[in-house]
């Protein structure tokens, strides 16, 4: 039985609170993602998306609640002191990956050389097992002629879609993807999330936290609106698109699409 079948979510969030320092960025925040499901999060910016990715990724600390993989535990905070639960926490973390605003291609190495780390040093993959995937993934995200190229001779569609290609090569159950356009020139937008559509129609798991409209409601299984590290409101594009149901989504709605 697959996981979505068996209804287990691939992660849930459970009351998950943040503060940083004084300020609280996550309040009590409740949220799960299915096997195969595209979950675009918006809101404005300081809601706490990405403090929420970065979170569920393991990179930062939380006060209270807890995040379950595929239905085990995998890190809880109670009593306000934040735990991390089994020894395999860093096997747990490589079963998500995140791609960020800004490139993180390291610049010395070819797209070739970029991608095979992670299987060849991360996963010990063979050599040859590792060569094919790294051309399968930059063939899928239509840089296979870019393959022996440096990131600087790259644009930054281009970068962005390798960034994707290297988490696609760790074969992640999860990947995140955190405003991966917005640093782009708009002439650029549209390739790397045709990219990401593609990998959503293909059956990956994604977590998307972006401004692009057109992609929460084309690609988006669920859409989640944020604001003050709180989620509003969440459903079915069409929904939180078109007949929010909160004042604030609709004014954030607004301003966005103006
Ligand atoms: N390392 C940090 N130290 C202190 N405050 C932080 C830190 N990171 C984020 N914050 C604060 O947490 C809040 C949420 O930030 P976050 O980056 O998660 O928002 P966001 O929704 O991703 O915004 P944006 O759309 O601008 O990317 C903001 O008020 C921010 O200033
Ligand atoms: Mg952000």
């Amino acid at each position: 039985m697959t996981d979505s079948a068996s209804g287990v979510p691939v992660v849930q969030v459970e009351g998950l609170s943040k503060s940083f320092g004084k300020v609280q960025v996550l309040d009590s925040v409740d949220v799960s993602i299915q096997r195969g499901e595209t979950l675009v999060v918006i809101g404005p910016s300081g809601s706490g998306k990405s403090t929420l990715c970065r979170t569920v990724m393991g990179l930062e600390t939380f006060s209270a609640g807890k995040i379950s993989l595929k239905g085990e535990l995998y890190a809880e905070c109670t009593d306000g002191k934040h735990v991390t639960l089994g020894s395999d926490h860093k096997r747990r973390r490589l079963a998500m990956g995140m791609v960020f605003q800004q490139y993180t291609l390291f610049p010395q190495l070819s797209l070739r050389k970029n991608v095979e780390l992670g299987p060849s040093k991360v996963l010990h993959l063979p050599k040859q097992v590792v060569r094919e995937r790294a051309e399968t993934v930059l063939a899928r995200v239509g840089l296979a002629d870019k393959i022996d190229s440096y990131p600087a001779h790259l644009s930054g569609g281009q970068k962005q879609r390798a960034a994707i290609a290297r988490e696609l090569a760790m074969d992640r159950g999860l990947i995140m993807f955190d405003e991966v356009t917005s640093a782009l020139d708009p002439e650029l937008v549209h390739e790397v999330l045709q990219v990401m559509r593609e990998l959503a129609e293909a059956g990956a798991t994604m977590l998307v936290v972006t401004h692009e409209m057109g992609f929460a409601r084309n690609v988006a299984s669920r859409v989640i609106f944020m604001d003050h590290g709180s989620i509003v409101e969440s459903g079915p594009p069409g929904e939180i698109l078109d007949h929010p149901q909160h004042a604030r989504t609709r004014a954030f709605l607004e301003h966005i699409m103006s």
